[in-house]
């Protein structure tokens, strides 16, 4: 079994194709970082343009890759949702159009799905798990029980950790993508001899038995104690290097024991149910940080759970899992009609309860 998987949800565009044995016959991601780095952020405007200028060229890249034309295709997966509409509906189109030409199953998949199930391509790995989904987008834990049947135990209130290192980045002055810049400047900051520890920076949740998040105190901490140190010179005019460098180090720390300590309070709430999971999975882009992979780690080994990382091209926005996750649909005869609607949002577990406040991820 052969699937093309495509993924536009957000500001990468990719393609891939994947054999149901676990073979990645391609994986094209084309980034559009340059595209928005002057804009600080992601223009949705901008990446659903970019993806419609650059996708058809992509397939046809990662078709001559793996030396497969469409007939030799069991189906054409996209990612249907949830994530920013304009890519979304470039995606879908493309991939029901690729469908309807070849007479190949269609199949919608959940972008959420793709990022739970990636741990499956890489690994050996037996339903159920225990996943923390921690990227720009999403922050969440799943209990993944089985293919289309996720409970989320809990579940950002605001910001995500991505999002949260993306904000803090640029109130430092330190760039986008915020993630590996602020690794980069702790781990200079840590090079001196420095510990952030002379840094009061909260560490929300901290200690609460339901595994929620919430970023949004810690951004505005951090902003205040900016302020005071930059006083009249105003953010952005007082960064000296080694002082920004020190609160990144501060800055990481706080989200690195915020993530272990929402760990093991999930860990704990998914012992209760009826199934109990047998691993421990993270993904999604915070994943590459090595701090937070390395405390992560001791959680799990603390628990005694075997801790799974897909390989860092997996935790990041990619096509392979999207492909991968057509599969283990196509492999269950779940196909999607054609008149399938692009869906901006479009939670995994449907029937957990809505958490308040502005900007809930699914
Ligand atoms: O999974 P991803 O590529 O896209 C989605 O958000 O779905 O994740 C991107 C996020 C960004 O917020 C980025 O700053 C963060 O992951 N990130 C990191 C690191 N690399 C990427 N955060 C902390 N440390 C990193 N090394
Ligand atoms: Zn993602």
């Amino acid at each position: 079994m052969i699937v093309l998987g495509i993924e536009t949800s957000c500001d990468e565009t990719a393609a891939a194709i994947v054999r149901d044995d676990g073979t990645i016959l391609a994986d094209l991601v084309l980034s559009q970082l340059a595209d928005h780095r002057p804009y600080g952020g992601v223009v949705p405007e901008i990446a659903a343009r970019s993806h419609l200028e650059h996708l058809d060229g992509l397939i046809d890249e990662a078709m001559r890759k793996a030396g497969i034309d469409y007939d030799a295709l069991d189906g054409i997966a996209a990612t249907g949702g949830p994530g920013l509409i304009g890519g979304v509906i470039v995606g879908v189109t493309m991939a029901k159009a690729i469908a309807a030409a070849a007479g190949k199953p269609f199949l919608a998949i959940n972008h959420l799905e793709g990022h739970a199930l990636s741990a499956r391509l890489s690994d050996t790995l037996e339903f159920p798990y225990l996943l923390l989904l921690v990227s720009g987008g999403h922050c969440q834990f799943l209990m993944v029980e089985d293919v289309g049947s996720y409970k989320r135990l809990g579940t950002t209130l605001d910001d995500a950790a991505g999002e949260a290192f993306d904000k803090a980045a640029k109130l430092l002055g330190l760039g986008y993508p915020g993630g590996p810049a602020i690794e980069r400047a702790a781990a200079r900051a840590a090079a001196r001899g420095e510990t952030g520890s002379g840094i009061d920076l909260p560490r929300p949740m901290k200690g609460r038995p339901q595994p929620d998040f919430s970023f949004s105190g810690l951004k505005t901490a951090l902003r205040h104690l900016v302020a005071a140190r930059a006083g009249a010179k105003g953010i952005g005019g007082a960064i000296d290097a080694d002082w920004g460098e020190a609160y990144a180090l501060a800055f990481q720390n706080a989200v690195v024991e915020t993530l272990a300590d929402r760990s093991e309070a999930a860990i704990h709430v998914a012992r209760q149910g009826a199934e109990k999971p047998g691993a421990f999975v993270v993904a999604g882009g915070v994943a590459a940080n090595r701090s937070v992979r390395a405390a992560l780690a001791a959680v799990a080994e603390r628990n005694g759970l075997r801790f799974v990382v897909p390989p860092l091209e997996h935790c990041t926005d990619n096509a392979a899992m999207i492909a991968w996750a057509g599969i283990e649909h196509l492999k269950r005869g779940d196909i999607s009609a054609l008149d399938f609607a692009p869906r901006p949002r479009w939670p995994l577990d449907p029937d957990a309860p809505k958490r308040g406040g502005a900007g809930v991820k699914a």
